[in-house]
């Protein structure tokens, strides 16, 4: 699949923005803070009906403005389909495709879907456990709709769990807890079999992907570390009964599963270099490509903000080596000159202060645009 305009009013610093994209390489090139990953952030709304960077809808209209859109033509299944999204100051979103409104987010997932690359990302290995389930979660989610019920439900069961935790065993609810128990262990249940199935699959892809980067010498794999066993998670949740009571939150199941990874057979998280774990974060990208193939039939699309300058030329060249026909979005605040000279396709953008347009024909106006002043002001 791939996107072939965008629109966007009065979106954070964007007032008005009819852009049409390549449907292989778009470059988006721009100082900081001039609306770069703005732009992102709008099409991952598109994909996720939420930010990445705020909870609050509200955050992503203009200030002083009451609201805002984003449209996004979608080239996907032999179709052209147009998803849209309206926010206002209060916290509103409307979410509607082919004009007609989709009540529930699982109906937006899985119409655009998009795998997204930031610096960030590239910490997932030493990063703290939720951050490697938000992982988990999003990509499920995203190719598989039914797994975002099933979350959903898991926490909404959870999240009232929790609350009568708090309460402590005073509370005159407090047969509740069989009922949640018994609710949780459901759809934990139906949680894990599908992680352990996903993970299992993630680990085949990039563990394939990282041992050709590193020329064959490093073995990778991931592992699944589930908090319980799906076999006994009613039991084990019932036996922390006391513990949970005391500690006032739920504490057994899959809302505190985590992945593990190993190169060579040691933990890379207490062991790996910091190459290394780059390495990986690079090739659970790749592998998420390939994931959203298989499932899908068709491919994502790419997103890599601001990361590939924390890349070295051969990781660079592999990522680009390794997808094919796969729509890609690029944004960097220097000039890769190399990069754009080596292009045999694809288009140019820069973003200035909320405005941005394609560079066509002489490339030399951003060049000279850029310059030196331009690394300096580099982050
Ligand atoms: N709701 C909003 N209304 C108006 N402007 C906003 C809003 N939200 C953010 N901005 C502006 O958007 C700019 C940040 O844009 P963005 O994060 O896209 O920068 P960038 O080009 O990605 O920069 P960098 O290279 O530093 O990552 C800031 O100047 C900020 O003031
Ligand atoms: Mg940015």
């Amino acid at each position: 699949m791939y996107i072939k305009n965008i629109k966007l009013k009065n979106f954070r610093n964007y007032r008005d923005l009819d852009l049409d994209f390549d449907r292989s390489r778009n470059v988006i090139i721009g100082e900081n803070a001039q609306g770069k990953t703005n732009l992102i952030e709008s099409i991952y709304l598109c994909a996720f009906s939420r930010s990445f960077r705020t909870r609050s809808a509200a955050d992503m209209v203009m200030i002083g403005e009451k609201s805002a859109s984003v449209s996004v033509e979608v080239f996907s299944d032999d179709l052209d389909k147009n998803i849209s999204i309206s926010l206002n100051d209060r916290g509103g979103k409307m979410i509607k495709k082919d004009g007609v409104v989709l009540r529930r987010t699982a109906d937006l997932l899985n119409n655009l879907v998009v795998v997204v690359f930031s610096p960030e990302d590239l910490r997932i290995v030493k990063d703290g456990p939720e951050k490697r389930r938000d992982f988990i979660n999003r990509e499920m989610s995203q190719l598989r709709p039914s797994y975002y019920n099933l979350l959903k439900d898991y926490n909404s069961v959870l999240r009232e769990k929790n609350a009568l935790l708090k309460e402590g065993p005073e509370s005159k609810n407090i047969d509740m807890l069989d009922i949640y128990d018994l609710q949780m262990a459901k759809y934990g249940i139906q949680i894990i079999r599908a992680r352990r199935k996903f993970i299992s699959r993630l680990s085949e892809i990039a563990g394939g992907i990282h041992s050709r980067i590193s020329g064959g010498t490093e073995e990778m794999r991931i592992q699944y570390k589930e908090n319980t066993d799906d076999q006994v998670l009613q039991d084990t949740i019932f036996l922390q009964r006391e513990k949970e009571l005391r500690l006032g939150h739920a504490i057994a199941g899959p809302h505190r599963d985590d992945m593990e990874f190993y190169i060579n057979g040691m933990n890379a998280r207490n062991y790996g270099s910091q190459g290394q774990q780059r390495t990986i974060a690079l090739s659970l990208k790749l592998a998420e490509i390939k994931i959203a193939k298989e499932m899908l039939g068709e491919n994502p699309v790419l997103i890599l903000d601001d990361v590939l300058s924390e890349f070295d030329l051969k990781r660079q060249s592999f990522l680009f080596n390794e997808i094919e026909d796969v729509q890609q979005f690029l944004t960097s605040a220097e000039v890769n000159r190399q990069l754009i000279e080596n292009m045999d396709e694809g288009w140019v953008f820069q973003v200035k202060n909320g405005i941005a347009r394609r560079v066509t024909g002489d490339l030399s106006e951003i060049y000279t645009g850029g310059g030196s002043d331009e690394v300096e002001n580099r982050k």
